[in-house]
């Protein structure tokens, strides 16, 4: 028994020491699982191999000194599929740049254990569903850009806790409510929401919000 355990010790301590020069599992586990839900139509992904336990020399897939992957850059990639849980895996992620392409389906609420995050581009894909709550524990987030997709329901309040948010783009989608006005929020321009046809203006000082037509 002692000696299991004290065997098991020094095999966690030997994996833990070597583990920097590798990215972890769940980052292989969650660019595979992207992969395997995705339809590449123009073989933009053909580098992904399989085989190779190590993502950082494939094409779109940045990482750090240490093997963590950063960057996700599949911008205007002809693309088309869904994402999925596994995502929220990519922990050291700064970039999710999934801009112009055919992506569809719910934006996953692991996307907010991304804790990393400074851009999270998803505009102009056919994404529905709601915009998850979860982002409001995306403090490093700058950039949001959600803009010309088909998402509905409100925009969660909770978002106003992003105090390093420069950029939100939700127009062009089907959302619903009022917009909410603390934070970041004070700074957006109205172009940030046009093009929701029930989203009404920002809630008035003082009134609790009420989300009219959601
Ligand atoms: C995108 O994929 C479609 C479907 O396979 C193909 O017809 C089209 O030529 C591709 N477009 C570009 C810009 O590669
Ligand atoms: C408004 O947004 C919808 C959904 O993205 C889009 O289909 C439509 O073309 C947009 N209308 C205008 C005038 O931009």
């Amino acid at each position: 028994m002692a000696l299991h355990f004290l065997l098991s010790s020094v095999f966690i301590f030997f994996a833990i020491s070597v583990s920097p020069t590798l990215s972890s599992n769940s980052e292989v586990n969650a660019l595979h699982a992207l992969r395997a839900r995705l339809t590449d139509h123009t073989n933009v992904l053909q580098s992904w191999d399989p085989t190779l336990v190590n993502p950082c020399t494939w094409f779109h897939v940045t990482c750090d000194s240490n093997n963590r992957v950063i960057r996700l850059d599949l911008g205007n990639s002809n693309i088309s599929g869904t994402l999925g849980p596994e995502l929220g895996g990519l922990q050291h992620l700064q970039y999710l740049e999934l801009y112009m392409n055919k992506f569809e389906g719910k934006i996953p609420k692991e996307l907010g254990n991304l804790k990393n995050l400074v851009s999270m581009d998803l505009y102009d894909n056919n994404f529905e569903g709601e915009i998850p709550k979860s982002f409001a524990t995306l403090k490093s987030l700058k950039f949001l850009r959600l803009n010309n997709n088909r998402l509905t329901g409100s925009i969660p309040r909770e978002l106003s806790a992003l105090s390093n948010l420069k950029i939100l783009d939700v127009s062009n989608n089907d959302l619903c409510g009022t917009v909410p006005i603390d934070g970041p929020f004070g700074s957006f321009p109205i172009e940030s929401f046009e093009n929701n046809s029930r989203l009404n203006g920002p809630e008035l000082q003082g009134l609790v919000s009420y989300d009219f037509g959601c």
